[in-house]
């Protein structure tokens, strides 16, 4: 159909420039805040500079950035607090290729930091990521309001621990032990901790800038409920059929190390079925927005049809 391929192409190329803008406002974000200092910490923050500068989709951030916009936020508040939720993400991985998790050598085409620098400085360029985070969300500068500050903060520290991606990271590890058979509602459970927490949370806090109560936010949860188990499936799938080279990853790890992921409990076209179907439902649930929320229309689409 000429119409529908071509809502494809206009969404593809919002999506395109929306990254793009945003690749470059993030590394910017964390330029400035990652000065290197002159005495011997700088091993930490050059770690920190090599694992959250470059490389990344940036997706999380243009999540908060693109909800906020819904609202009329400041975009250089947006981008603070997208900065913040990267940060979070960004130690989440250079702890999850740690040997002691899943042992990687290679991450956005470059070395993995315990790779590039060692062990010790890759776990404290994590921790330090993840203190900068709130460090970066409890700054006026981030919002002139206290309460916002401290829902922001609130939102992604619950996203980040033990009931969010430390929750689920844990029942990911803990999968590949002998013995421990994960059912389809476990799986679910794992994806949403592991991975839909912290995408749900840059919605969230997107409509926490925006100042609207919880009441107002219930369908873009809705939303990021839905891309967050896609994002994850995909992710997923690329791991059995991707291309390692776009991928800027070692693929063909999960099944080797004993992961449960929807792909192994369905296989790849029930699970590429079920991530569409979600992507559908959720822009299904912003049925009430206008063109404004086009980029999250576009971002959803993209979460299930990436190649990296
Ligand atoms: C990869 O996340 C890890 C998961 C949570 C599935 P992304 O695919 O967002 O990673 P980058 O930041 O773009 O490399
Ligand atoms: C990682 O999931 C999720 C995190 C919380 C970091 P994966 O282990 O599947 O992510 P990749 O495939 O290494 O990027
Ligand atoms: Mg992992
Ligand atoms: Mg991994
Ligand atoms: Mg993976």
């Amino acid at each position: 159909m000429a119409g529908g391929s071509n809502v494809v192409g206009i969404n593809g190329d919002i999506l395109k420039s929306g990254l793009k803008r945003v690749q470059q406002e993030i590394d910017s974000v964390f330029d400035a805040f990652l000065p290197i200092p002159s005495d011997t910490s700088a091993r930490l923050v050059e770690a920190m500079r090599y694992a959250a500068i470059g490389g990344g989709k940036r997706v999380r951030p243009l999540l908060v950035v693109s909800t906020a916009e819904l609202f009329g936020v400041d975009r250089t508040a947006a981008l603070r607090a997208g900065a913040a939720v990267e940060a979070i993400h960004v130690y989440s991985l250079i702890h999850d290729d740690l040997p002691c998790m899943d042992d990687d050598d290679l991450r956005h085409g470059k070395p993995t930091v315990h790779k590039a620098f060692n062990e010790a400085t890759a776990v404290l360029a994590g921790d330090a990521l993840h203190a900068l985070a709130f460090e970066i969300l409890a700054d006026v500068g981030t919002s002139a309001d206290p309460f916002v500050r401290s829902e922001l903060i609130a939102t992604l520290g619950t996203a980040s621990g033990m009931n969010g991606m430390a929750g689920g990271q844990i029942m990911d590890m803990v999968a590949d032990e002998e013995g421990v058979d994960y059912d389809l509602h476990t799986i679910t459970r794992l994806q949403q901790l592991k991975t839909g927490a912290l995408l749900a949370a840059s919605v969230e806090m997107g409509a926490v800038l925006g100042k609207i109560p919880p009441e107002g936010r219930a369908h873009l949860r809705a939303y990021s409920r839905d891309i967050g188990l896609a994002f994850q499936i995909a992710d997923d799938l690329l791991d059995v059929e991707g291309d390692a080279e776009l991928a800027g990853k070692a693929l063909r790890k999960d099944s080797e190390q004993g992961k449960q992921t929807f792909v192994t409990l369905m296989g790849v076209d029930k699970a590429r079925e079920q991530a569409r179907a979600l992507v559908d439902q959720a822009i299904a649930h912003l049925a009430n927005h206008g063109s404004e929320a086009d980029m999250l229309r576009a971002l959803a689409r993209f979460i299930v049809e990436r190649d990296r």
